[in-house]
């Protein structure tokens, strides 16, 4: 039976393994979908084992060690060089193979909403792993402009120098939200509960990465019908891997998506 992980420093409440077991059972498959979590001073050890172990055809990567991952493995797609981080590997012949499918997760995410996307200017919050993906995914979706906030200033600095992108002080966030056509948030829960407004943002699209809960208090900032949810990107990110290590690609239906609300906080 094939075998693939989830690998990450909190992954134990991740919803992914839900997700592959509910493509398993819709195509009778039998494979084997595990949640492992590694402290990041074991990573080195832990990711040895794992590219050694029988039967494993691929695991996904996920907070702390989607940077770090790319130094452990033989090679990485065009897309992930570019971004700078992977979020899937697959065993090859050629040996262990990264790819970045949270790109394109994120971009059928943004265009699954009921409202029409206005590509002028896009506001990501964040500077990690998941926020490098986005960033490629709203270029390759051509926004007219991208500003950049992080917590870390120094971090995004070198943005400006790049067509198109915006580094911005975290002190304008507020008066910049209502302007923009797209905001998202790429940080951990909780981490901008001081930008809860007195007034709700009607015009702008609003995305948090953060998936359980679903309402989460940066997407409370913007009227119901404007915001577009974590879950979407992960499960639109996943259902490129499962094709990849088990052959077939998996239908995305509300079932699956009734199904892991019932999972979340
Ligand atoms: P991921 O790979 O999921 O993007 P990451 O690389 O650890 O995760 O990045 C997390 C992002 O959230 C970073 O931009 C981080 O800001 P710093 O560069 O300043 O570390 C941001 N972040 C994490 N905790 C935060 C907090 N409490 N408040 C604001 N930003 C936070």
């Amino acid at each position: 039976m094939k075998k693939a992980y989830v690998i990450g420093s909190n992954v134990k409440k991740s919803l992914s393994p839900l997700i592959f077991e509910y493509w398993f059972k819709q195509n009778k498959i039998e494979g084997q979908y595990l949640s492992r979590e590694i402290e990041p001073d074991k990573f080195d050890e832990e990711i040895k084992k794992i590219l050694k172990e029988d039967g494993v055809c691929g695991f996904n990567v996920t907070i702390p060690f989607k940077e770090i991952i790319v130094k452990k493995i033989d090679r990485v797609d065009e897309h992930s060089k570019k971004i700078g981080a992977v979020n899937f590997v697959s065993k090859a012949d050629s040996g262990w193979l990264g790819k970045n499918t949270d790109w394109i997760g994120f971009s059928k995410a943004i265009n699954s909403g009921k409202k029409k996307l206005i590509k002028k200017v896009a506001i990501v919050i964040g500077y990690g792993g998941a926020s490098k993906a986005i960033i490629y995914a709203l270029r390759k979706e051509n926004f007219e402009e991208i500003k950049i906030f992080n917590r870390t200033e120094e971090k995004i600095y070198h943005l400006k120098n790049e067509k198109g992108m915006s580094p911005t002080s975290l002190e304008h966030l507020k008066d910049c939200l209502p302007e923009a056509d797209l905001v998202v948030n790429t940080t951990p829960v909780n981490s901008l509960k001081s930008l809860l407004i007195q007034k709700k943002i009607n015009k702008t699209l609003a995305f948090d990465i953060v998936y359980s809960p679903q309402e989460t208090d940066f997407l409370s900032n913007f009227a119901r019908e404007n915001r577009i949810y974590g879950i979407s990107m992960l499960v639109y990110q996943a259902a490129p891997c499962f094709e990849e290590w088990f052959g077939v690609r998996p239908t995305i239906d509300q079932g699956l998506f009734n199904l892991l609300s019932s999972h979340m906080n």
